[in-house]
C-alpha cells in the first residue's frame, strides 16, 4: 500500500511545481525539474493504487478521509488558487505519461481567459487522458467557491514572513520558493485590485505588529517600483528584499529580550548595528534569497546624502532598491505613529518627509512617491469641507492633494467625487483617525478589502 507519507509528498511536489511555474515560467529548468519530481512520485503510487484522488475540502487538502492539515496550512495560497479555478478534485489514473502531466500543470497555471475551449475539449486537445479535474461529490461542492480574497493573501503572507524570519534567526533552512509565491500573489493583487490591498495595508498599520510593518513596507515598495516602471521580476525582488530590511533589529531585540520587537521598539539605539548585522545574517541565505536583501538591509538607513548609518569608508550612492525601501519604511513608520499618542495625519507625514528631499531621499524619487501614493493615501478616512465624511479611493497624479473619494457619511449623500474636478466647491479639510473618531466607519472602508 502506498503510504500516506508518499501521498502527502506527491501532493507537496505538485504544489511546488505550480509555484515554480508561476515564479520562473514554463521554460525554466526549475519548472521542468519540478514536473519530473511530481511524475516520479505519482508514478510510484499509481503502480500500486491504479488511481489517486486529491481533494480540497473547504481550504484543506485531503486524500480519502485523511486531511493534510500541516501541508494545507503552508500551501494556502496554492489551495486558494486551485479553488479560484473551480478545482476541488484532481484524479490521476494509472498509465499517465509525463507529457500529460506536464501539459496538465501548464493548464493549471494558464489564466482561464486564455483557454478558449471547454476543459474536457482542452484536455483532449493536449492529449490529457489520464488526469481529470472537477468538484468534490459532497455537500461542500454545492457551496459557492470562494475566490482568493485579499485579506486571506495578506494573512497568509504574514504567516510566511513570520516563519521565514524565525527560521533565519534560528539559522534553519528557509522555503524561499513558498515565500516568493506568497509575495508574488500579493504583487498580482496589487496590479489587479491594488486599491484593495493598499486599503488593507493602510488599515493594517493599526495593528502595530512588526510583521505587518514589514509586509506593508514590502507591499508599498512593490507598488511604488512597479508604478515607476520596474519589470515584474525586479518588483518581486524588491518586495522580498523589503521584507528583510530590519532583520538585524529583530535579531538583536530577540537576543536581549527573548521576544520579537514591535515596529518602533529599540529603533534608534540599534540603528547603526542592525544594518550590518542584518546584512551578515542574510549573507548565509544568499543562495536562496539572492544579493538584494543583503544590500537593502545594509543600506536602508544610509540616506541619500550618505549621512545616515552605517558610516562608509568608501562612500557610494545607495542602490535604487535601498532608496525605494527607505522611503517606504519611513513612510510606514510615520504612518503607524498615527494610531498612537502623536497622531500623525497624512498631510503632516507628507510635510515631514518632503523636508528630507535631497538629504534623506533622492529628490526625484520622493516626488514620484507622493505623486503615486498621494498626500492622502488610498483607504484614508477624511472630513470634507462641506462636513461629509469620505474615504480615499484613488489618487490624482497631477494633484496629489486632491484624490478621488467616496462619500460614506451621511449615507443619503453617498457619491464618488473627483476632488481635482471640484476643487472650488469641496476639498479635504482634515483627517479622521480610524482608531478614534473614525472607528465607526471602519467596516464601510473594509468592505473593499475582501
Ligand atoms: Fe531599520
Ligand atoms: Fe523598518
Amino acid at each position: 500500500m502506498a503510504d500516506l507519507e508518499n501521498i502527502e509528498s506527491a501532493f507537496r511536489s505538485l504544489l511546488a511545481s505550480l509555484q515554480a511555474a508561476k515564479l520562473y515560467g514554463l521554460e525554466h529548468l526549475l519548472f521542468k525539474k519540478s514536473v519530473e519530481n511530481v511524475y516520479s512520485s505519482l508514478h510510484n503510487i499509481l503502480m500500486e493504487k491504479k488511481e489517486l484522488v486529491f481533494g480540497i475540502v473547504e481550504e484543506e487538502l485531503a486524500f480519502g478521509k485523511e486531511v493534510f492539515f500541516d501541508l494545507s496550512k503552508s500551501a494556502r495560497p496554492e489551495i486558494l488558487y486551485l479553488k479560484s479555478k473551480g478545482i476541488e478534485r484532481i484524479t490521476f489514473y494509472i498509465g499517465m505519461q509525463k507529457e500529460e502531466l506536464d501539459n496538465f500543470i501548464r493548464f493549471l497555471v494558464t489564466p482561464r481567459a486564455e483557454i478558449e475551449t471547454k476543459t474536457s475539449d482542452h484536455f483532449a486537445l493536449l492529449g490529457i487522458k489520464n488526469i481529470s479535474i472537477g468538484k468534490l461529490k459532497t455537500d461542500i461542492s454545492d457551496k459557492e467557491i470562494k475566490v482568493i480574497s485579499l485579506s486571506n493573501l495578506y494573512e497568509n503572507s504574514i504567516t510566511k514572513v513570520q516563519k521565514t524570519f524565525t527560521n533565519i534567526l534560528e539559522t534553519e533552512t528557509i522555503d524561499s520558493l513558498a515565500l516568493r509565491f506568497s509575495i508574488n500573489n500579493i504583487m498580482e493583487g496589487l496590479t489587479g485590485k491594488y486599491q484593495g490591498i493598499l486599503t488593507l495595508a493602510t488599515l493594517k498599520t493599526l495593528d502595530l505588529g512588526m510583521y505587518e510593518h514589514l509586509l506593508n513596507v514590502s507591499i508599498l515598495s512593490m507598488y511604488f517600483s512597479s508604478r515607476i516602471g520596474f519589470v515584474k521580476e525586479d518588483v518581486l525582488d524588491i518586495g522580498v528584499a523589503a521584507l528583510f530590511h530590519d532583520i538585524g533589529r529583530q535579531y538583536i531585540f530577540r537576543k536581549t529580550t527573548g521576544r520579537p520587537a514591535g515596529p518602533q521598539e529599540g529603533v534608534s539605539a540599534l540603528d547603526e548595528s542592525h544594518t550590518i548585522l542584518g546584512a551578515k545574517l542574510l549573507l548565509r541565505y544568499v543562495d536562496t534569497l539572492g544579493i538584494l536583501p543583503i544590500v537593502v538591509a545594509f543600506e536602508h538607513h544610509l540616506k541619500y546624502n550618505l549621512k545616515g548609518t552605517p558610516k562608509l569608508f568608501f562612500p557610494k550612492k545607495p542602490h535604487i532598491a535601498s532608496m525605494i525601501v527607505s522611503i517606504c519604511d519611513i513612510y510606514d513608520s510615520l504612518f503607524r505613529k498615527r494610531g498612537r499618542k502623536t497622531d500623525y495625519s497624512p498631510d503632516l507625514i507628507y510635510n515631514l518627509m518632503i523636508k528630507g528631499k535631497g538629504e534623506s531621499f533622492e529628490p526625484r524619487l520622493i516626488d514620484r512617491f507622493f505623486k503615486i501614493i498621494g498626500v492622502w493615501p488610498i483607504g484614508s478616512i477624511v472630513r470634507l469641507s462641506d462636513g461629509r465624511i469620505a474615504v480615499v479611493r484613488d489618487e490624482n497624479e497631477y494633484d496629489i492633494f486632491s484624490p478621488q473619494v467616496e462619500v460614506i457619511s451621511p449615507p443619503e449623500k453617498k457619491e464618488f467625487i473627483d476632488l481635482k474636478e471640484k476643487k472650488d466647491i469641496v476639498r479635504i479639510d482634515g483627517y479622521i483617525n480610524p482608531l478614534k473618531e473614525g472607528k465607526e466607519f471602519l467596516d464601510t472602508v473594509k468592505v473593499f478589502c475582501t
